[in-house]
């Protein structure tokens, strides 16, 4: 059996993908074994979200001095691959590998989530391509929702199928309403997770962990539920079918 790859996209930076592969990976870890993998090599940011302090990480991993099982933790019952903060780890690192760690990853979990880096940059086209599904983070923004038909537009000339998207950072007083985004966008809405103080103040303690029945800690454990829901529907061998096709299509 292989796991089911979900890759968390964005195009504009900045909308909250990392905090929410985070509390979605916990709230699916209650009904699966999930693994987050931290797929911005650049710019990590998954392990300060968790509160971990890793020695080793995924770069070490890419660079060939540790192993995948040496980069696997464990942060409030899910577990975590965390890339390094360090440009040094970033500029020794070869994101190509990426796809053998994610080979390796798929036998040992049921769901992987990949917190990708916003835009187009290599690593999110690697991240989005070797997923078979994906989901678009968005704020409720012009500029965000412009940015997040684009991530769109190249999930789907990558074949991954676009699951739908989370707008997170939602006010009732902001003018542009979710069913409207939803027109737009053209992909269904999985969630609404609302503009919260505690989440950015909690910074190492995930929401989901500090008030399990916060609104946006509900939003999450719905949206964990629809990816349950849905496994009936996929097939467990297609994940290593994508990352065979992913390896084939490998970026020069
Ligand atoms: N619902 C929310 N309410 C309040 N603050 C939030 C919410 N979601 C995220 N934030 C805050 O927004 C900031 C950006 O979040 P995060 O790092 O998860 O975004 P990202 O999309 O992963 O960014 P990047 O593109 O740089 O990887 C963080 O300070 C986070 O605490
Ligand atoms: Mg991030």
């Amino acid at each position: 059996m292989y796991a089911r790859t979900i890759s968390i996209i964005s195009g504009k930076g900045g909308v909250g993908k990392t905090v929410i592969t985070a509390n979605l990976g916990i709230a699916l870890s209650k009904y699966r074994r999930v693994i987050v993998l931290d797929a911005d090599l650049a710019m990590a940011n998954l392990s300060i979200v968790l509160g971990m302090k890793p020695k080793v990480t995924l770069h070490d991993v890419l660079m060939g001095s540790a192993t995948v099982e040496d980069s696997i933790y464990d942060a409030y019952g899910v577990k975590v691959v965390p890339t390094g903060i360090s440009l040094d780890g970033f500029e020794k690192s070869k994101p190509e590998d990426m796809f053998k760690v994610i080979r390796e990853i798929l036998e040992n979990c049921d769901i992987l989530l990949l917190d990708a880096p916003a835009g187009a940059e290599r690593t999110t086209i690697i991240a989005t391509m070797t997923s078979e599904d994906c989901i678009i983070v968005t704020n409720p923004d012009v500029s965000a929702i412009t940015d997040a038909t684009k991530s769109r537009i190249i999930a789907e000339r990558l074949k991954t199928n676009v699951r739908g998207f989370i707008l997170n950072r939602y006010k009732k007083e902001i003018k542009i309403k979710p069913d409207k985004i939803e027109d737009v966008l053209r992909v269904p809405l999985l969630g609404i997770i609302p503009e919260d103080p505690t989440v950015s103040i909690h910074q190492t303690e995930p929401f989901i962990v500090k008030d399990p029945y916060s609104p946006a800690s509900k939003a999450i454990y719905n949206i964990a539920k629809q990816i349950i829901h849905e496994e009936k529907n996929w097939e467990h061998s297609n994940s290593l079918k994508r990352i065979q096709f992913a390896l084939s299509r490998r970026l020069s």
